[in-house]
């Protein structure tokens, strides 16, 4: 078989098995070129037409070994292959933190914040960083800024140990095991959260590929805002003046603005509409 056939093959056994997608790809076809480039060691931007070689027996294989790993222990792709993209950045991933996915990395590829970060800006904070993602799209994206990054999980804090060091960012990012807050040093221009925000009717309803994840990065109590209750009240004494804080809230908008039916936020844009990531101010968190 070629590599285009083995895709192709794969994809519908993917569909076949209807294994859970959303950590990395959004469908059985991208998944399956993903699965069988990384098996085989091909680059993941390579041309499709170029993929018409006949492989060989045992490179078939190794995908086809790859694939039961994948369908029948249900196994998240990025935990296989060690590997996940983000904004065409490259980070490490492995059980011991959540695959990177979060939707803030379109918002700081976008530039959407633009317009209310102060120019002079120079601090940060990746308020539970998980394997670092975020702290170092912040730190790409924002040259000036020093970036702390801080989470609860040492297991979490080593994958992103290692993908600061991936990206030579160990002067920019400083990292710390903290529970909230606890360990943030001065005032930020600028607070990124992607925070554990799944209800717990949603938790119980999880695919195994999600299962597979920490639970701590997941699970937000009954209506997901246990984490983000803390965060909004401790997070001004965090902030400079003009300070914004953008938060991940997912499909938990409802649970959010009954939460908190006063707080004036506004919604950024992203590929998965303008309610999943919200900007809020200083000013509005202390009004
Ligand atoms: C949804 S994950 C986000 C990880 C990473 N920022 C990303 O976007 O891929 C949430 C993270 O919050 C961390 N976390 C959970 N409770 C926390 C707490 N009380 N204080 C700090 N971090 C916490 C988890 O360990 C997990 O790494």
């Amino acid at each position: 078989m070629t590599p285009a056939q083995l895709i192709a093959k794969c994809a519908g056994e993917l569909d076949q098995a209807q294994v859970s997608f959303g950590q990395g790809t959004l469908q059985a076809a991208d998944e399956a070129a993903w699965l069988v480039l990384y098996t085989l060691g091909i680059p993941l931007d390579v041309d499709s037409d170029t993929l018409t070689d006949e492989v060989s027996p045992e490179a078939e294989l190794a995908v086809q070994n790859m694939l039961n790993q994948r369908i029948h222990a249900r196994q998240p792709l990025a935990y296989l292959t060690q590997e996940a993209w983000l904004q065409g950045v490259s980070f490490h991933v492995d059980q011991r933190c959540l695959i990177p996915r979060s939707l803030i990395a379109e918002v700081l590829a976008e530039g959407s914040i633009d317009a209310w970060l102060n120019p002079q800006a120079s601090t940060a904070l990746d308020l539970c960083t998980g394997g670092g993602s975020l702290a170092v799209l912040v730190a790409l994206a924002y040259p000036q800024l020093q970036v702390q990054a801080s989470d609860i999980s040492a297991d979490a804090l080593a994958v992103a140990a290692i993908n600061i060091e991936r990206h030579g960012l160990q002067d920019r990012i400083h990292l710390s095991l903290s529970d909230g807050f606890q360990t943030t040093q001065g005032e930020m221009d600028l607070i990124v959260c992607n925070p554990p925000y799944v209800n717990t009717h949603s938790m119980a309803l999880l695919p195994p590929e999600f299962q597979a994840e920490p639970r701590l990065a997941l699970a937000g109590g009954t209506d997901g805002m246990d984490f983000i209750r803390q965060l909004l009240l401790e997070a001004p004494q965090y902030m400079k003046d003009d300070g914004i804080l953008v938060l991940e809230i997912g499909h938990e908008y409802e649970h959010f603005i009954t939460a908190f039916p006063q707080l004036e936020v506004i919604g950024l844009s992203t590929s998965a509409g303008d309610a999943q990531v919200l900007l809020i101010s200083k000013a509005a968190l202390l009004a």
